[in-house]
């Protein structure tokens, strides 16, 4: 099973396992990772699941789709490793990722 480490604004990790195909903000949630609002539920439709993909992951990433790029210009500090953690479904290949999680959602 794949593991995920989330790492706050204030800079403490948790590690959580979960399992393929399964969101990034699916685990947050099932895991009460704090920062991540996920108001919409996993629809691409509210950006409160914003989160920084850490440098080396995020060309592992499938690309963004039109529907979350234009979701992320409602999310706040937007940068380049910006992800909506709704849209990335985790595999074996993601195994550690690191995601950061924004001062607010
Ligand atoms: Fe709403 Fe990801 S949970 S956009």
């Amino acid at each position: 099973m794949p593991k995920i480490n989330f790492v706050d604004a204030q800079g403490t990790s948790r590690e959580v396992e979960t399992k393929n195909g399964t969101s990034i903000m699916e685990a947050a949630v099932q895991n009460m990772i704090p920062g991540i609002d996920a108001d919409c539920g996993g629809a691409c439709a509210c950006a409160t699941c914003h989160v920084y993909v850490a440098e080396g992951w995020t060309e592992k990433l499938k690309a963004k789709d039109d529907m979350e790029d234009s979701m992320l210009d409602f999310a706040e500090d937007v940068q380049d490793n910006s992800r909506l953690s709704c849209q990335i479904l985790m595999n074996d290949e993601l195994d550690g990722i690191t995601v950061s999680t924004p001062e607010s959602q």
